[in-house]
């Protein structure tokens, strides 16, 4: 039987996925993407899991689509199976705060799938890019889109126009990466993070990912409005009262939804 392409763990409220085809360094195969979104959809639904942790098995975190594939399709193909627009879309619509332990390449499709996450974590080893056009083509799963806002438009031009790289730090001074470790930390500082997120209020925490995420999306006016409809609603929920009714009380919440 072949290894699977994506392994599964869970640690206290933590599913941690690991993409595992290291011989390819992790490229997106058809394969990997529908494994892959099985398993974040199912951290999705499920109550005990609260943020994800997505990292990559051996030397990349992911080299980007899978090159033999893309070389086989064709534009009715790609049209036809909404190539990497799946993941894309698939991915937008978990509403569990996903974190990116990068260690090594995260190169085009990789790079893109770091930038869907909602925190990224690199390791001193990581090294991003988007080299599609050297391959004579450009970034499909959001790079040009992604990029510009995470790193801004010169940086992002250079990135996509050369297929330069760029290592951690310079990565991390951009703000493309929240912070940076040696290797052996990156996953276990993910997994702290993602703990700790885990560990408010499941609602809250969906309501604060979506708002945020409706800023790339939203003029400042409507991205005002849209924030403060969330703000209001989450007086409703039960967790309002007891986050609130605990800081009084001087005590630690007792959240009701986890
Ligand atoms: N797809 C399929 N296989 C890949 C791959 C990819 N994206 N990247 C690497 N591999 C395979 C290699 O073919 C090689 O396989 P074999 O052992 O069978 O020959 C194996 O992974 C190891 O790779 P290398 O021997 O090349 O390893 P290296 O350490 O010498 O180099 C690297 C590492 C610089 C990352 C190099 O592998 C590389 O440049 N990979 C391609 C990166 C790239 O161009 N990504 C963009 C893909 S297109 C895309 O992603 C479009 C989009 O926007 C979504």
């Amino acid at each position: 039987m072949s290894e699977p392409m994506i392994l599964t763990e869970e640690i206290g409220r933590v599913g941690i996925i690991t993409l595992n085809r290291p011989k390819a360094l992790n490229a997106l195969s058809g394969a990997l993407i529908d494994e892959l979104l099985a398993a974040l959809r199912s951290y999705n639904k499920n109550p005990d899991i609260g943020a994800i942790v997505l990292r990559g098995n051996g030397k990349a975190f992911c080299a980007g689509a899978d090159i033999k594939e893309q070389k086989e399709l064709d534009f009715v193909g790609a049209y036809n199976t909404d190539y990497l627009k799946n993941l894309n879309d698939g991915i937008f619509a978990i509403h569990k705060p996903i974190i990116g332990a990068i260690n090594g390449y995260a190169l085009g499709g990789g790079c893109e799938l770091a930038m869907m996450c909602d925190i990224l974590y690199a390791g001193k080893s990581a090294v991003f890019g988007q080299p599609e056009i050297k391959l004579g083509t450009i970034p499909g799963a959001g790079g040009t889109q992604r990029l510009i806002r995470a790193i801004g438009k010169s940086k992002a031009m250079h990135m996509i126009l050369t297929g330069d790289t760029i290592k951690a730090d310079e990565a991390e001074a951009a703000g493309l990466v929240a912070k940076i470790f040696d290797d052996q930390e990156t996953v276990k500082e993910a997994i702290e993070t993602a703990q700790k997120i885990a560990s408010f209020s499941a609602p809250v925490i969906a309501m604060a990912k979506e708002a945020v995420n409706e800023a790339e999306e939203l003029g400042l006016k409507s991205g005002l409005h849209f924030e403060s409809r969330l703000y209001h609603s989450s007086f409703g929920l039960a967790d309002h009262s007891e986050g609130f009714g605990a800081f009084l009380q001087k005590r630690q919440p007792e959240w009701a939804h986890k």
